[in-house]
């Protein structure tokens, strides 16, 4: 547990050794506008079969030329043949290494060329590899297929953005995309330097959205999935409650930032969003409901460049820094029309399928 903590304290210290590069990515401002930024990235509905599919990859850490990336560039297009999805989610970290715009050229190819709609919510390392957070986030919109829209003038970060799935009635899901950037430093009297959190100008972006969605739904809030990369601080206050997950492996404490903005706390007061989706932490694939809402972690989609222990039957304990035998995969949600909740499961490159998790 101490090394997988002290490898991503150590990917955050790299950062904040240079002091700058880490600040450089949170330049963007974060003052509310009067009128909240309301477009859509992507408006889709449900097919003749009546049923959604969303892929979900992350934590991918692909390094162009690396051949410890050989094996999430497999994952990656094995999913895609295998799942067939209407939309594809990626929650960040696409790449680990230098160089940074190519590795995510080419590890996000096969999205690309599969003429499938998808999106991404960037993690903590795209935009610490020599590119702005800003440039990557443009590289990656120049790609065929990608429904991001550019970043929100006043919102904080760059992949901040929101599809609807919507029925012969109308939307009938949300799915908001949120940036958590990388990590951040706080001047004061004690220095604060931790990942980052959701800002004031992110959480009043997605209340606008949220308010005129439910007002669009007679007053009714429209059943809403969060995606973004590092996982929110009420998760670790879930499992030191004794919170267990109800399905899936846990083999690592969750890293969510210091600094608590009170997203949870907003998505509780509007009602909507019932499942918050993250990568991050990457030998954790569960799914534990607290407070209403569901923490869902995806399931690690990477190679052998950054730590992993997820085998097929379970958590490898070892003390390398990957465990002979893990094995990649991805998260799969599907939707029916006309019913609010959801299923997931993980689905192992291969395809084997691991958990059966519906939410109401
Ligand atoms: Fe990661």
């Amino acid at each position: 547990m101490k090394r997988r903590s002290f490898l991503k304290g150590a990917a955050v210290a790299v950062a904040g050794a240079a002091a700058v590069p880490v600040l450089r990515a949170c330049s963007r401002a974060d003052a509310v506008p009067a009128e909240p930024d309301s477009r859509i990235a992507g408006k889709f509905s449900f097919g003749l079969g009546g049923t959604f599919t969303v892929l979900q990859f992350t934590d991918t850490h692909y390094i162009a030329g690396d051949p410890r990336s050989e094996r999430a560039l497999r994952c990656v297009q094995d999913a895609l043949e295998g799942v067939k999805p209407d939309l594809v989610i990626h929650t960040g970290d696409v790449v680990f290494g230098r160089p940074d715009i190519e590795s995510a050229m080419e590890i996000l190819a096969p999205l690309a060329q599969s003429g499938i709609p998808w999106a991404v919510a960037l993690g903590n390392h795209d935009s610490q590899f020599g590119s702005t957070r800003e440039d990557m986030f443009k590289a990656i919109r120049s790609l065929p297929g990608c429904v991001n829209l550019p970043p929100k003038n006043g919102v904080y970060g760059c992949s901040n953005d929101v599809l609807t799935l919507s029925g012969a009635g109308g939307v009938e899901h949300v799915l908001y995309l949120f940036d958590s950037m990388d990590a951040v430093i706080l001047k004061g009297e004690e220095e604060i330097h931790c990942y980052d959190y959701i800002r004031h100008s992110q959480i009043a972006w997605y209340r606008a959205h949220s308010e005129r969605f439910t007002r669009e739904n007679g007053g009714n809030p429209v059943p809403s999935i969060a995606f973004f990369h590092i996982p929110l601080c009420e998760l670790s206050e879930a499992l030191a409650a004794g919170v267990q997950p109800v399905c899936g492996n846990n083999g690592e404490p969750p890293c969510p930032s210091r600094l608590n903005s009170g997203l949870f706390a907003q998505f509780r007061e509007m009602g909507d969003v019932k499942a918050i989706v993250t990568g991050h932490d990457h030998d954790c694939d569960y799914v534990l409901p607290y407070g209403g809402i569901n923490f869902i972690y995806g399931r690690f989609s990477g190679g052998d460049t950054i730590y992993n222990h997820l085998g097929p039957n379970g958590y490898i304990p070892s003390d390398t820094h990957t465990a002979p035998g893990t094995v990649s995969g991805c998260r799969v949600f599907q939707f029916h029309e006309g019913e609010p909740g959801f299923r997931t499961w993980v689905r192992l490159y291969g395809g084997e399928i691991r958990q059966d998790f519906s939410a109401v």
